[in-house]
């Protein structure tokens, strides 16, 4: 069966690590020949610094070609519905092609195929189920990988490698997920990915946002819950910066919008608003004993966190980005190397 990167709910603690391992020999030797003759599909519904870079790079640097595709701008728009019968609708939208043919033809060209697609913020039941990666993953003969859709799992793993970098063994460590002020509504991908990997590595995890509307999608809720109980920790949830900061080895930043207000933005605004001084600062971060900072970049300065905060030494939300390369190019290695 083709194994697919689309979580790391569906890989294992131990193979995760396994990436990171590489990732860090990977680091110390950056050039290899493992993917030549290897070719990888980058497909980007939704613009990227970071992704699109470190994919490519990453791919030349180990001897394949990466081809970027972006549907709609350069390449043909796609159609992902599928009935409950498994026919496809009639096409007589935008959409020139549908999945279907697009994943099956690039299994033919390309040894993996990798997808970004945030959601359309208009129905979370809609984009809770992941459509558009799902879809590829259905229909390709090749690897797929997320590159963030309502989860961001490189980026997991980016983090992780910092965090290892810095504290070593993470179990028994706390790391607290901030919600941070933003002027629109952003994905949860990354805030749903934090919890989960925080979980996953055996820290004491707190969640901490404005209330109880800014709580993440119950899976992953669950499975964070799941999984720090499996390690004997908890999973604990404050809207008190004070309570959420306390004791806090990490502080990982990132804002969303609240779930129930999905496609109603307007109405969410005075709750966002209110909730500016969730800003990350010097003040916050004296509460805990010398906590690590970072973010999944990219970062508004003096707005989601200040400037104080990200150029200090204690920040490595650098570090975090670095390894997008590293781990990635592990992960290819992994799927598909020769
Ligand atoms: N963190 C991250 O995925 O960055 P980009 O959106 O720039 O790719």
């Amino acid at each position: 069966m083709t194994r697919h990167f689309l979580s790391t709910l569906d890989w294992s603690r131990a193979e995760l690590q396994g990436l990171l391992d590489d990732a860090r020999a990977l680091q110390k030797h950056p050039i290899g020949r493992e993917l030549e003759g290897k070719s990888v599909a980058l497909l980007f519904f939704n613009p990227s610094l970071r992704t699109r870079t470190t994919f490519e790079l990453g791919v030349h640097q180990l001897g394949g070609k990466a081809i970027v595709l972006e549907p709609g701008k350069g390449a043909w728009p796609i159609e992902f519905a599928e009935l409950l019968d498994g026919s496809t609708p009639v096409m007589d939208g935008d959409a020139e092609e549908h999945v279907r043919e697009v994943a099956k033809v690039l299994s033919r060209y390309v040894d993996a195929i990798a997808v970004r697609a945030f959601p359309k913020f208009q129905r979370w039941e809609d984009d809770r189920k992941d459509s558009v990666v799902q879809a590829f993953a259905r229909h390709a003969t090749v690897p797929v990988i997320n590159m963030e859709t309502i989860t961001h799992p490189c980026q997991e793993l980016a983090l992780l490698m910092a965090l290892q970098e810095r504290l070593g063994a993470t179990d028994g460590k706390r790391f607290t997920l901030t919600w941070t002020y933003h002027p629109r509504p952003l994905n949860t991908a990354v805030a749903n990915s934090a919890l989960i990997i925080a979980a996953k590595f055996g820290f004491d995890v707190t969640l901490l946002c404005p209330s109880a509307d800014y709580l993440l999608d119950e899976r992953y809720l669950k499975a964070a819950e799941d999984m720090c109980r499996h390690h004997g920790r908890a999973l604990k949830i404050t809207h008190d910066p004070k309570e959420g900061y306390l004791g806090a080895d990490v502080v990982y930043a990132k804002s969303w919008g609240a779930l129930p207000f999905f496609g109603r933005w307007d109405e969410e605004k005075p709750q966002r608003e209110a909730a500016r001084h969730f800003m990350v600062d010097a003040a916050k971060m004296a509460q805990t004993p010398n906590a690590l900072f970072s973010h999944c970049l990219p970062v508004r300065r003096n707005v989601k966190v200040t400037d104080e905060v990200l150029d200090s030494p204690r920040a490595i939300h650098i570090d975090e980005a670095e390894n997008r390369l590293h781990v990635q190019k592990a992960l290819l290695r992994r799927l598909i190397a020769r």
